[in-house]
């Protein structure tokens, strides 16, 4: 293999212009040689990152993937209910992937894909950034040093933040569960890939409920219309009008617009509004997946974990009951203490208070830095001289299943799953 690693990507949206950006900005370890999407300016704007003046476009995944191998990663950046037919087929052809989370619909297509890619040889990474944070890398890092003693327990917790909910779970693509992926999936398969990774065991037994608690018709404040831009009477006061796409929340259409490269005029925008899904009140949607979850999870080695989800809070916080020390972490101890990870000695009360530098304030900041520290990763995972914590798809598929059952339990009322 070559100094420089070639890429080809399969669905020019969000996530594909952010890891290209950040690929092109670690000078010659990457090339962008080929891209596909069906909304031209997406494509285009990939072609201008990429500054390759023989970048090759389609049009489809399925015109890219007639084609020869072009690149040595496909890094699949379509929406969750596309990923399982051309990572498929980009493992055929001989390709590693960078496949965006969750790898596919469903458990038996995930293990198809992990089993494809050991039999050609080929690499899954899935797009599980928050492995790559300092953050979770140091947590990581302090469970594996044995200063906890043994882990006993864990308790993470997922704040979606209510704007977010709306945008994403509500009105946008991970609204309905049948076209994307559940809740559980969507959103916290971070959260249980984490988990997974940190206990370190087979996971024994998952039980979960959850529900639509306030997303839903029977909270339509009174007169509310149909669209924000209908003359909405409580357009002016209402957290999730989406005239808010105009002002203050405008930066959330980078990632929803077809145009990502479009200077955007106001009264665009509004008419934009007016036919788009993200112009829809928030209670008169036809949104299926959950504003809030509570998940419980059982290890063969005995550590139980929570997860708790919630559109009504802002962050992840994690906690780690250990034999010897506590840790507590995340986004609940920084606006607390204002550190980032606090060890409490049971033995002597002792409290060591852990702070990180903060990740520059810029795109590459996103997931707290863990975008970057993928691409960053990227090479050397694929080369062979990589850290063991990448997240290949053998060794994070555990947090996938845990994801599924969840959902399976979820849909029972929570019955006990045994794995
Ligand atoms: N790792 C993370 O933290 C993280 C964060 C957000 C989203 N995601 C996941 O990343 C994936 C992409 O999300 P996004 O926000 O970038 O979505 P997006 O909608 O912005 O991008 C998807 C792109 O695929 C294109 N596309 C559609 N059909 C296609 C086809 N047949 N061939 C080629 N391209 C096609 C679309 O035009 C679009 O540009 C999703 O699965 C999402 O769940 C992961």
């Amino acid at each position: 293999m070559s100094d420089t690693l070639n890429l080809a990507i399969c669905g020019c949206g969000a996530r594909s212009r952010t890891y290209s950006n950040i690929a092109m900005s670690l000078h010659g370890q990457f090339k962008i040689t080929a891209g596909a999407d069906p909304i031209e300016s997406r494509l285009n704007a990939i072609r201008e990152t990429s500054n390759n003046p023989e970048f090759l476009a389609f049009k489809s995944a399925d015109e890219l993937l007639q084609q020869p191998k072009l690149a040595d990663v496909m890094i699949i950046g379509t929406q969750d209910s596309y990923h399982f037919e051309p990572a498929k087929k980009a493992l055929e052809l001989g390709y590693h992937l960078l496949l965006e989370k969750p790898a596919a619909q469903n458990i038996e297509q995930i293990k198809e894909l992990a089993q494809i890619a050991k039999k050609k040889n080929r690499k899954i990474i899935l797009c599980f950034v928050l492995r790559y944070t300092d953050f979770y890398s140091k947590v990581k890092e302090i469970v594996d040093s044995g200063i906890l003693g043994n882990i006993v327990s864990i308790r993470a917790h997922e704040g979606v933040e209510p704007f977010h909910q709306a945008h994403s779970y509500v009105r946008g693509h991970w609204a309905k569960s049948a076209e994307s992926t559940p809740m559980i999936i969507a959103k916290c398969s971070h959260d249980t890939d984490i988990i997974s990774w940190l206990v370190n065991s087979p996971c024994k037994s998952v039980s979960s409920i959850g529900n639509i608690a306030y997303f839903s018709e029977k909270n339509t404040p009174q007169g509310a219309t149909n669209r924000c831009t209908d003359g909405c009477p409580i357009a002016e006061t209402c957290s999730y009008s989406a005239l808010r796409y105009t002002t203050d929340k405008e930066s959330w259409l980078r990632m929803i617009y077809p145009d990502p490269n479009k200077d955007r005029q106001t009264h665009e925008i509004i008419d934009w509004l007016k036919v788009s899904p993200w112009g829809r009140c928030v209670y008169k949607c036809d949104n299926d997946v959950v504003d809030h979850q509570q998940t419980l999870i059982e290890f063969e080695n005995g550590v139980s974990a929570t997860l708790s989800m919630t559109a009504f809070d802002s962050g992840r916080s994690l906690e780690i009951y250990g034999t010897k020390a506590s840790l507590r972490g995340g986004d609940a101890i920084k606006q607390q203490f204002n550190t980032d990870i606090v060890i409490r000695n049971h033995h002597n009360g002792e409290l060591e208070k852990i702070t990180l530098e903060t990740p520059e304030e810029n795109e590459y900041a996103g997931h707290g830095g863990g975008d970057y520290g993928l691409i960053k990763a990227l090479k050397g995972i694929i080369q062979g001289s990589s850290n063991s914590d990448a997240s290949l798809i053998e060794a994070s598929i555990q947090g996938h299943i845990i994801g599924f059952s969840a959902e399976k339990s979820r849909l029972q009322n929570g019955i006990k799953i045994n794995l």
